[in-house]
């Protein structure tokens, strides 16, 4: 299955009672396994999680550290990028591809100059 149908997999599971934005991620990681996350919203509104953040983060707990591709899928939104937070939040794994289903670009290209240390 390609990365951004695991995406849409996971967007059925999204729990966003309050937008009504469904959001489903798929990362790919250096070791070649694929790890999903959709967005979860808390009726405290600023709780809200992305669904890339998820993803990233289900990679990380699994003990990988290096992420080469992002797809990121709404039902809609075509072009759905990651917000600025989560671009921030990606950048610390790497450079990955991110892909939606109008174009792939580098996270670079959406983030210049990303804040490392
Ligand atoms: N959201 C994501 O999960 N990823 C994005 O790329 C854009 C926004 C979520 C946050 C919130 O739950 C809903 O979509 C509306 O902003």
């Amino acid at each position: 299955m390609e990365l951004l149908e695991h995406a849409k997999a996971a967007a059925k599971n999204a729990y966003c009672k309050y937008s009504d934005f469904p959001v489903g991620a798929a990362v790919l990681t250096s070791s070649g396994k694929i790890y999903t996350g959709c967005n979860v919203e808390n009726a405290s509104y600023g709780l809200s999680i992305c669904a890339e953040r998820n993803a990233a983060s289900a990679a990380i707990a699994a003990g990988e550290r290096e992420i080469k591709a992002v797809a990121v899928h709404s039902p809609k939104l075509k072009n759905c990028v990651p917000c600025g937070a989560c671009r921030q939040f990606l950048a610390e794994f790497g450079d990955p591809d991110i892909i939606t289903e109008e174009k792939t670009v580098a996270l670079h290209e959406l983030l210049p100059e990303a804040f490392c240390i």
